[in-house]
């Protein structure tokens, strides 16, 4: 099988970690190269459901090498907790043969970057991204500028003190004066983080050189992305995005490896699109039938539990991401939730102070302007569970999905048709 990279072509929860269960079976190792437990990513397995924030979605599978690399910001509680939460429902064992690998080099969340990352929210207005509150982009802070801590360094005492030593003496100043919160103890910390540095030893390596001798010796890589193309912090609607490249460009710097390494890039979307937190959304319906889709879809955060926005699906977001990520291929979410409405609209434009564009505006402050350009499609009847082809699946959903193709000038290779592993067409096996 090829190396392949599955990744959001939208605002993140577009399907990702269904498609990575899928696609998986016939990868060697599945790797997260960003993003860290912001991430919910679903899996629905024989009717048992699965929520992984960071242990990559090929889990579930036996024989599998799950990489999380160093481009991810790792909260090692919450790798911990989901670790004995699989080993406690017998998915993780010797017997499966499943490793879970973290990089050496892979940023750690302290303590201190979640509640930051709180205080910061808490002060509301337009400072308010609507975080998942799990410490990233505090994170992700550090680590530019050059004061974040490596998983690595959780096994040097001396180190790692030093280190703490400096990231107070900012961090405690900011604590006390700016949000009149209680300054972090350093003998507390150095504590807590070299206990977890004992219990991540096991996982350690250098996963760069991992990857590498995977590559050479053949085996093949499926690539998880987390988050999506708009939350992208170049490329998205910034500011109102997550701390790291969400896109293509991620893998490289996130695992240490060259483009030449992938040779499929699997955008995921659903047949709508929805958004959590703050931010543009030019789609969106505030609405009876944006709650519809919210009930019907069950869009609520798999991290935060929040609901989340509900629009028409948006082409011009998905032509960007077919670009900034150069997308081989589509795979198409939850089209079951729109079946039965009379019509589906999509966005072909936006309309702003008159003038038609075709492209994401780069000014956060036009998208107040934004109207969108729909196209309006005779709705479906309810899908079938299982096809073999789009000639299984209702008329006027095929000619939705061969529309996309021509659009976006790339193949739809997977139908969803419902949250279960089997409840999928897929068109194209890697
Ligand atoms: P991710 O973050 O991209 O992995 O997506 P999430 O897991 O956050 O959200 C996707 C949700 O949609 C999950 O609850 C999935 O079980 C569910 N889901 C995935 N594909 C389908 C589908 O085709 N139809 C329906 N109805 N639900 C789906
Ligand atoms: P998956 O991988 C959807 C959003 C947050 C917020 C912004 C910044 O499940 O698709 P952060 O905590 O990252 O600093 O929050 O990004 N966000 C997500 N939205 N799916 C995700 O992950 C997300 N991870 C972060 O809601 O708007
Ligand atoms: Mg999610």
């Amino acid at each position: 099988m090829a190396n392949i990279a599955v990744l959001g072509a939208q605002w993140g929860d577009e399907g990702k970690g269904k498609i990575v269960d899928l696609y998986s079976e016939r990868s060697d190792y599945i790797v997260r190269y960003q993003g860290g437990n912001n991430a919910g990513h679903t899996l629905v397995v024989d009717g048992n459901k699965t929520v992984l924030h960071l242990i990559p979605s090929g889990v579930l599978h036996e024989g599998k090498t799950c990489v999380i690399a160093s481009g991810v910001v790792l909260d090692p509680e919450v790798l911990m907790e989901e670790v004995n939460e699989l080993v406690a429902r017998g998915l993780l064992s010797e017997k499966r043969k499943t490793k879970i690998l973290i990089s050496e080099r892979a940023q750690v969340i302290m303590p201190y970057h979640k509640l930051l990352d709180r205080l910061r929210e808490g002060l509301g207005g337009k400072a308010k991204i609507g975080t998942t509150v799990r410490g990233i982009g505090p994170c992700y802070e550090d680590k530019v500028a050059r004061r974040g801590i490596l998983v690595c360094d959780l096994l040097d005492p001396i180190l790692l003190r030093e280190k703490l030593e400096l990231a107070l003496k900012e961090k405690n100043v900011v604590l006390r004066e700016l949000y009149g919160e209680k300054v972090q103890n350093i003998e507390e910390l150095h504590h807590w983080a070299l206990k977890m540095g004992e219990k991540l030893k096991p996982m350690m390596c250098d996963t760069r050189v991992l990857i590498q001798e995977a590559l050479s010796l053949g085996k093949s890589i499926l690539f998880e992305g987390a988050q999506g193309t708009l939350l992208d912090v170049e490329h998205g609607t910034y500011p109102y995005v997550t701390s790291s490249n969400t896109i293509t460009g991620g893998i490289f710097t996130g695992c240490g490896v060259g483009p030449k390494s992938l040779e499929h890039i699997i955008g995921i979307s659903k047949a709508y699109t929805t958004r959590v937190g703050t931010g543009p959304f030019p789609t969106e319906l505030n609405n009876d039938l944006g709650e519809e889709i919210r009930k019907k879809g069950a869009e609520f955060g798999a991290t935060t539990g929040r609901p989340r926005r509900c629009g028409w699906l948006d082409l011009v977001t998905l032509r960007y991401a077919v670009e900034v990520n150069g997308l081989t291929a589509l795979a198409l979410m939850k089209a079951d939730v729109l079946s039965e409405l009379n019509e589906v609209k999509v966005c072909v434009a936006y309309e702003v102070d008159g003038k038609r564009i075709e492209h994401l505006p780069s000014q956060i402050r036009v998208y107040e302007k934004v109207k969108p350009i729909y196209e309006t499609f005779k709705g479906w009847p309810e899908l079938p569970q299982r096809a073999q082809g789009l000639s299984d699946l209702p008329k006027t959903f095929a000619a939705y999905v061969e529309y996309l193709e021509r659009q976006l000038k790339i193949p739809v290779v997977t139908v969803s048709l419902g949250p279960g592993r089997e409840e999928t067409l897929t068109r194209l096996i890697y």
